[in-house]
């Protein structure tokens, strides 16, 4: 652990390291920036925090690999770094802390800033840290069952963003048990946010979801009507005519993993007739025409499902009121509000804030009937781009009757630079599928939790490295 206490001047740093792993104990070493040095300093931060995504196959539009790569891009780094944007992180670390934090330190951020300044000295080349390995593929080794779509994408070259429903249907021998659900981009560099449901289909009814439109583009249709183009619903005339739903099944974002819970957590059944509906899936734009061949691995579950993961929603779509009602003027910042109050105590285990392009911060907490706070999440400069599921460390309890407050704060003047409107307009949320553009507005809060059992407040939710 290092950490700045004083620069006593511009040639002086004055560090605290710990001066061993045995020994917590934090020794002061005070280095001149003329001795920080890629092999040192700056190499194990690169590799920690910047490397899983700017790696061959991944999001980051560059290599950041060894001290050649990293000199080639060293005032881009500089400056990344100095205003925040990388690594992306949008949660304030200073309120609530998740799994898979990627944040740099004030000392980390001063370390680059001085080795850049200082022409980006190697120091001792042959003990110099070498770039970690990473997993390809699948995170978690060998699926069970591999999903493709039933044709690839073709992206276009026109420079525009893409988002897109796409179905992946699929037939299995029995109705199975599964632990989760991983996307595995085709186009890592370009597929930038995907979330999505899984439909399961009751083997007394008829359907015919294998076949069907298997992608959806136009984004000015309305939902059921998307849906029955994909012969989503079932084909007898029997009631319900939707098969049932489960939300939020497959999730990814450049860098995301999904989480992997205990054993006792967790679990979803698949039937043998089902598809995964991936209702948004956002490409970046491309100068080339690609073809894109994503695909989606499911791991069984050996183990029964005892404790189910639930999921619920507040503001846009959700179980709570939006207030004031949700329009947003141009021209003006205006702040939002939703909450609601738990009828049972729980254990909250990730949660997912979204709002579109003109959303400017968003902040949840939860208020105790003894007027105790417990923060939940904090959002100082939301970013359109980076809408992580934060996981917590450890399962969060919220005691009955406590409330969760969410508030979310929109820019809609003209100063800001995400407008999609100039001038700008009034804002408001759209219908079915035109929800999903990125021109109308959300304000939600997406919590997953499972009632409380006493110690769950113990359970190491970080992710073993496999
Ligand atoms: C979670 C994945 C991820 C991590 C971690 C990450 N990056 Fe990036 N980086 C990206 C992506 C994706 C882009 C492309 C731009 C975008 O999508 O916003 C990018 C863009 C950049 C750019 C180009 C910016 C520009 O405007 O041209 C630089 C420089 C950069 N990253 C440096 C870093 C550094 C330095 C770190 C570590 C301190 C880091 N990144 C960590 C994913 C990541």
């Amino acid at each position: 652990m290092v950490s700045i206490i004083k620069k006593y001047n511009s040639l002086f740093f004055l560090l605290l390291i710990s001066s061993c792993a045995t020994n917590s104990q934090k020794e002061e070493v005070v280095i001149t920036d003329k001795e920080i040095t890629w092999s040192k300093h700056i190499a194990p931060v690169v590799f920690k925090n910047c490397t899983p995504c700017h790696r061959p196959g991944e999001s980051g539009p560059f290599n950041l690999l060894n001290y050649a790569d990293a000199v080639k891009k060293a005032k881009l780094i500089k400056f990344v770094t100095q205003t925040g944007y990388m690594p992306p992180w949008p949660a304030d670390a200073n309120y609530s802390h998740f799994i898979g934090e990627k944040v740099l330190s004030k000392t980390e951020i001063e370390l680059l800033k001085l080795w850049v300044d200082n022409n980006c000295l190697r120091g001792d080349s042959l003990t110099e840290p070498q770039a970690p390995v990473f997993y390809t593929g699948s995170y978690f080794g060998k699926p069970d069952l591999v999903i493709k779509a039933q044709k690839p994408y073709a992206i276009k070259g026109n420079g525009t963003d893409a988002f897109l429903i796409m179905k992946f249907p699929y037939e299995i021998e029995k109705d199975t048990l599964i632990d989760f659900v991983e996307f595995v981009p085709g186009q890592r560099k370009l597929i930038h946010h995907v979330n999505g449901h899984l439909i399961s289909y009751d083997s007394n009814r008829a359907f015919n979801y294998m076949s069907g439109e298997s992608i959806h583009e136009d984004t000015k249709a309305q939902l059921m009507d998307v849906y029955t183009q994909m012969h989503i619903p079932y084909s007898d005339n029997l009631q319900p005519q939707f098969p049932t739903l489960t939300p939020n099944v497959v999730y990814y974002l450049p860098g995301y993993i999904p989480p992997a819970y205990p054993k006792e957590i967790g679990g979803y059944k698949l039937k043998k007739n089902g598809a995964f509906l991936l209702n948004n899936i956002h490409y970046g734009p491309s100068n080339k025409n690609l073809l894109d061949s994503s695909y989606i691995n499911v791991f069984y579950r050996k183990s029964k499902i005892e404790r189910p993961v639930t999921e619920t929603q507040l503001g846009t779509f959700g179980i709570s009121k939006i207030e004031p009602e949700f329009i947003i003027p141009p021209n003006e910042i205006k702040t939002f509000h939703t909450q609601t109050t738990l009828s049972q105590s729980i254990s909250m285990l990730s949660v997912n804030p979204h709002m579109h392009l003109i959303g400017k911060t968003f902040w949840a907490f939860a208020v105790k009937q003894n007027g105790d706070t417990i923060p939940i999440i904090k959002i100082n400069k939301w970013d359109f781009r980076w809408q992580y599921y934060y996981t917590f460390k450890h399962p969060l309890k919220l005691e009955k009757g406590s409330t969760i407050f969410v508030y979310g704060t929109f820019d809609n003047t003209k100063s800001n630079p995400n407008n999609p409107f100039s001038p700008p307009q009034s804002i408001t949320q759209g219908n079915g599928v035109e929800s999903m553009k990125t021109t109308e507005e959300m304000f939600q809060f997406i919590f997953t939790y499972l009632p409380y059992k006493e110690g769950d407040e113990n359970i190491d939710l970080e992710r073993k490295t496999p």
